[in-house]
């Protein structure tokens, strides 16, 4: 691939125009979208410098058995890590990069397939989306994942508000465990949790049979934002690939697919798209 002294790509490089032609003999687009994707609403990736699993190592942090742990055992440490977690997608909103991802509807039949929980591909107006590692906007029974209730960003502003209130008081397990009591802990109908896929946790259905539907449907796959490290989420490139469907990465690090667009998702989405509204 060309590209220019900053290494980010332009709509005069070939990769660019490769990709503006796939996306032109395209009907169906798949878009496969990571934590990168919401750099740019403020939301931290979890694997590139200052990366939230930097920060909180995923053996404690990635699975319900090491977060009861850390809950019980060192609560300030576990208020931390949910203002961390919750914090930024409370007051986060769709970047340029979100709601280029919803305008390419009006060009073309569009499924976004997610691993992100923070809503934003809906808030920008995308309207089929599958979240493949759940959602932190639902909260469900803790083992069956019944439909306990929905959660919205305000929800999470106030529980994010009595976990910082508690900074100035003495923390507790039981002082923590009350701040979050909407999304995890006990009600009337035993115990809740946030409907998220920790590590070892079964993907959320029916988002992921969903997922590999339209990925055997599309004409094109876009990547956008993702390491393509965690699976079973990355199969779906996989299994893009193995049917010969093209693969367009936009990343400004992970490389990869048939055409590679490196940059960031707020900047190189819009361009893209817009390419779309000439013949
Ligand atoms: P990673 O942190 O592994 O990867 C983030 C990707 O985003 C990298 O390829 C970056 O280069 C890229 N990136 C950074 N800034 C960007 C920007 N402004 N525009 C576009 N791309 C940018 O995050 P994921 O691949 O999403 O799962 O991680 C996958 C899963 O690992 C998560 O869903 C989560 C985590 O463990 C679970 O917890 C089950």
């Amino acid at each position: 691939m060309s590209q220019w002294d900053d290494g980010i790509s332009k709509p005069d490089d070939p990769q660019w125009k490769q990709a503006v032609q796939l996306l032109k003999d395209s009907q169906r687009v798949a878009v496969f979208t990571g934590a990168g994707i919401s750099a740019e609403s403020g939301i931290a990736t979890f694997r590139d410098e200052g990366g939230f699993w930097l920060r909180f190592p995923p053996d404690e942090f990635a699975n319900w058995k090491g977060l009861m742990q850390v809950a019980l055992l060192h609560p300030a440490r576990m208020a931390e890590f949910l203002v961390a977690i919750l914090e930024p997608v409370a007051q986060a909103e769709p970047n340029p990069g979100h709601r280029a991802i919803a305008e390419l509807e009006r060009f073309r039949q569009v499924t976004v397939i997610t691993q992100n929980i923070d809503r934003l591909h809906q808030d920008a107006g995308s309207r089929m989306v599958h979240e493949i590692h759940g959602t932190l906007f639902e909260v469900v029974s803790l083992v069956a994942r019944r439909h306990v209730r929905s959660v919205s960003r305000s929800d999470l502003r106030e529980i994010v508000e009595k976990l910082r209130h508690l900074e100035s008081a003495k923390w507790t397990s039981l002082a923590v465990m009350e701040a979050v009591q909407p999304i995890f802990g006990a009600g009337q109908d035993g115990f809740h949790r946030p409907n998220l896929v920790l590590f070892g946790d079964a993907m959320a259905e029916p988002a992921w049979s969903l997922a590999q539907q339209a990925v055997k449907d599309c004409d094109v796959l876009i990547t956008v934002g993702t390491s393509g490290t965690v699976y079973p989420a990355a199969l779906l490139v996989d299994q893009a690939r193995a049917q010969g469907i093209a693969t367009i990465v936009i990343d400004p690090e992970t490389s990869g697919g048939d055409v590679w667009l490196r940059g960031n998702a707020a900047d190189l989405l819009p361009k893209l798209v817009q390419e779309l509204e000439s013949p």
